[in-house]
């Protein structure tokens, strides 16, 4: 097969680098790609928004297979882009319709699907413009911590969580009248606080059957001790070691099977990835959110960790036909540590040149902000390689993940030396 990915990070380079292994796999391109999945693949200079440019590609080189690593093409449409070219029928496509996406492009949608389909979530109501001032009568009704939430992609920096309630009233203002996350904001979701310890849960879907990936859980916070800003995600984990068999069961049963039902009820084309971010409280799953991807950096410890042919479990995916096939999955845990620019998620500077690369052992790198400049590899985003190891358990993992993180550098790198802090 000949299969082209869409996007540029640390998800995509995994998804290449297991998809380069199949032996299905005759051709593989990335678009745009990084330095990384230049070694198992080759780049394209297409941006994952020009749909044109894109069909022009799949048409040009016969593409079999096309697999859409973010959300932002997916919540633009680009599958139902794709189904309506006359000239990409044969075309297996692993990411949902429009319709499908509407799940992570929209806060709103998420909570109304849940309530339709009755499946766990916290208590909300919406507010636009219009009833700011019910929505501050609303936040009255509320306990602290006050959650607001833009409806809109905000690039997972739309979810405020305030202490005061004054403060939470001027936010939601400065959301609604302000537009301060842009159009995302000109509608917002004011939730309950839900207490507890969160993880992620993907799940596989051709709209009907279904394939429970491994579970993770990342670390999203710039600081130790999970404080400071919020980041695209500073290391993983899987599998999660509180979700034991029965707490997984009560998730299938209450929270994936009701999902992956509910989109076939609303007949929603949904062949691709449902990323579930969970939280339990006392003994109870809850969702916090949906995204319609995988996500990163979960992929990297999620993706290692699958032992099946991953070109064939996608394909069957993309043709309605998973019930064919059976995951396998590595019973070892994978940690992954991300390596960031400094300053990162703030302003940092690029095109600092990574060296130690060859000297890694017994773990995977995986480039997410990287490219090549004069033959060097240079960084070229805010979270630039990721590095994972396994391990009989995460303890062990993450030490290998740390070892090997010491032998990499680059000018102002930082990275987090207390992944998993919070399970010990
Ligand atoms: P989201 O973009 O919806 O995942 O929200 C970002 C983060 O905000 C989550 O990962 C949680 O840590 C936190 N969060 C979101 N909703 C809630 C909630 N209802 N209760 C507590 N924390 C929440
Ligand atoms: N690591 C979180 C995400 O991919 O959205």
């Amino acid at each position: 097969m000949k299969i082209l990915i869409l996007g540029s990070g640390g998800r995509e380079h995994t998804f290449a680098y297991k998809i380069a292994q199949s032996p299905k796999c005759e051709k593989l391109y990335i678009a745009p790609g990084n330095a990384g999945t230049l070694n198992v693949g080759k780049n394209v200079s297409l941006n994952v928004g020009d749909f044109s440019g894109i069909k022009d590609f799949i048409i040009e080189k016969n593409i079999d297979m096309l697999v859409v690593g973010p959300e932002d093409p997916l919540v633009k449409g680009i599958t139902d882009f794709c189904k309506a070219e006359p000239e990409l029928k044969e075309l297996l496509i692993v990411g949902p319709s429009k319709r499908g996406a509407l799940l992570e492009g929209s806060k709103e949608r998420a909570k109304e699907f849940m309530a339709m389909h009755n499946i766990p979530t916290a208590a909300y109501e919406s507010f636009t413009a219009e009833s700011l001032e019910a929505g501050k009568v609303f936040l009255e009704t509320l306990k602290a911590p006050y959650v607001l939430k833009a409806d809109g992609l905000a690039a997972g920096k739309g979810v405020l969580i305030l202490n005061d309630l004054n403060e939470a009233k001027a936010e939601l203002e400065n959301m609604l009248k302000n537009q301060k996350f842009g159009e995302a904001s000109a509608k917002v979701v004011i939730e309950e606080f839900l207490d507890g310890i969160e993880l992620s849960v993907f799940v596989l879907t051709d709209g009907k059957n279904y394939k429970i990936l491994p579970t993770a859980k990342d670390y999203k916070r710039i600081g130790e001790g999970d404080t400071g800003l919020n980041t695209g995600g500073m290391g993983a984990i899987s599998p999660v070691p509180f979700a034991d068999a029965e707490f997984m069961q009560k998730i299938e049963e209450r929270i994936v099977k009701p999902t992956v039902d509910g989109l076939a009820e609303e007949n929603i084309d949904y062949k691709g990835f449902i990323f579930i971010g969970l939280i339990k409280v006392g003994e109870e799953p809850y969702v916090i959110e949906y995204n319609v991807r995988m996500g990163d950096p979960e992929t990297e410890v999620v993706l290692p960790r699958v032992k099946s042919d991953l070109v064939e479990v996608l394909a069957k995916a993309a043709q309605g036909k998973l019930d064919e096939v059976d995951l396998e999955i590595d019973e070892r845990a994978a940690t992954t540590v991300m390596m960031v620019s400094g300053g990162y998620p703030e302003a940092y500077e690029k095109g600092k040149e990574i060296t130690g690369i060859e000297n890694v052992e017994d773990a995977l790198v995986f480039h997410a902000g990287t490219t090549t400049k004069d033959d060097k590899v240079v960084t070229n985003g805010g979270r630039v390689i990721a590095v994972t190891a396994f391990g009989e358990d995460y303890k062990e993992a993450l030490k290998k993940s740390y070892q090997n993180v010491e032998k990499l550098q680059f000018d102002k790198m930082y990275f987090r030396k207390d992944l998993g802090f919070d399970l010990a």
